[in-house]
């Protein structure tokens, strides 16, 4: 019998219900079945979670619903599923206790902000499974541990909240905000003659929010009154380190290239790879574009000041205070009349006053008072 293991860092939400993460299972020698392709397809490109509150409602009840059923009941009844033999680990191991729990949401939010609230016991199990193997850790308590050890273990804090975070993007997400960048934006941008123009995607995961945002400056450049992308400047942050290496490489496969990118601008800002399955990013983009680890609770000075914010889809992880010191600081970091784009679900009604809001029909920005 051939034995197969799960090795990806993240799964989406589904996965991570129907997946038992770090279990080992069986599958006949040479007769590959659905199972060991997804998992062999896996295991060199990880996959990373595509789960947002706003976009599967129910989904977190649903997982904790799963969560409590139990996954030894699901493994005895699954035949692919066999013991740990005595030198792996145990499904009691990959479960974080409620007392760690409870240490460890407290210690996620004053790192990163992220409220992981009172039940997602089964999420922190999902997430944190994949390192127990990587850092030779046996269970998830004592990862926890390790992660908050303070200066002992940056490598194990550091890979620990990557892997809270969630990273789903996709090409021009929500449409509007580039129809504003596009025909409110940039054209009163160009009327100022601002020089050089520039750009923050902050909690910018994968970097498709901000090689959008490249596209679209590039798309402009022949318009009459429009920003030069050879001065334009674009900067990508994120907390992940992950998702900033991706950003830097700059390769795309075929289902993220699927994800909200038109067959045109496809063929005009990508190029073939010998890989058939993957696309890289075009220099002419690429080169518009600069990526920095940044956390959006620490400071900004550092980044200079912007003409145009995009910080979409990760305030809605954060508590209200946090919001408001975050979306404070943007104020801050913009200059003179600029402009702050948030997530489709996200406001600042009653967290920040610096802002008067504009309406773009669809959609709306926030301009610097
Ligand atoms: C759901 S993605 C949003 C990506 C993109 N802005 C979009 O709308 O498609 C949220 C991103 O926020 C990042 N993130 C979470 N907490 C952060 C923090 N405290 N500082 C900086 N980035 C953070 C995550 O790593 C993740 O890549």
């Amino acid at each position: 019998m051939a034995v197969t293991k799960f090795s990806q860092s993240k799964l989406t939400n589904k996965e991570e219900l129907s997946k038992p993460l770090g279990l080992t299972r069986t599958a006949p020698q040479n007769t590959p079945s659905a199972v060991t392709s997804v998992l062999r397809s896996n295991t060199n490109t990880p996959q990373r979670a595509s789960f947002t509150p706003s976009a599967y409602p129910g989904a977190g009840s649903l997982a904790m619903q799963a969560q409590k059923a139990g996954w030894q009941g699901v493994a005895a009844r699954n035949p692919n599923v066999v013991p740990a033999a005595p030198n792996q680990l145990s499904i009691q191991s990959r479960t974080v206790s409620d007392v760690q729990y409870r240490r460890f949401a407290s210690y996620i939010e004053q790192q990163s902000g992220i409220v992981l609230g009172d039940n997602k016991h089964y999420l922190v199990n999902s997430r944190l499974s994949s390192l127990l193997l990587r850092f030779k850790v046996s269970t998830i308590d004592e990862l926890i541990n390790l992660a908050m050890d303070p200066g002992r273990n940056s490598e194990i804090s550091s890979a620990v909240i990557d892997a809270m975070t969630t990273n789903e993007t996709l090409w021009f997400r929500d449409t509007y905000p580039y129809l504003a960048l596009k025909n409110l934006i940039l054209p009163d941008i160009a009327r100022r003659g601002k020089v050089p123009v520039r750009i923050w995607s902050a909690a910018c995961s994968s970097g498709q929010e901000p090689y959008s945002i490249a596209m679209v400056v590039q798309e402009q450049a022949s318009s009459m009154m429009h920003v030069d992308p050879a001065t334009t400047q674009i900067v990508g942050t994120d907390i992940s380190p992950e998702m900033l290496e991706r950003c830097r490489q700059g390769m795309y496969d075929n289902h993220a290239l699927a994800r909200g990118l038109s067959a045109e601008r496809k063929a005009r800002f990508f190029r073939p790879t010998e890989d058939p399955n993957l696309m890289r990013i075009d220099d002419r983009v690429k080169r518009m574009v600069s990526f920095k680890q940044m956390n959006l609770l620490g400071s900004f000075s550092l980044l200079g000041r912007f003409d145009v914010i995009f910080c979409r889809n990760v305030l809605i992880y954060f508590n209200n205070q946090t919001k408001a010191e975050i979306l404070n600081k943007f104020a801050l970091s913009l200059n003179p009349g600029g402009y702050l784009i948030l997530g489709s679900s996200e406001s600042m009604t009653g967290l920040c006053d610096k802002f008067e809001m504009v309406r773009c029909n669809p959609g709306l920005a926030y301009r610097l008072k």
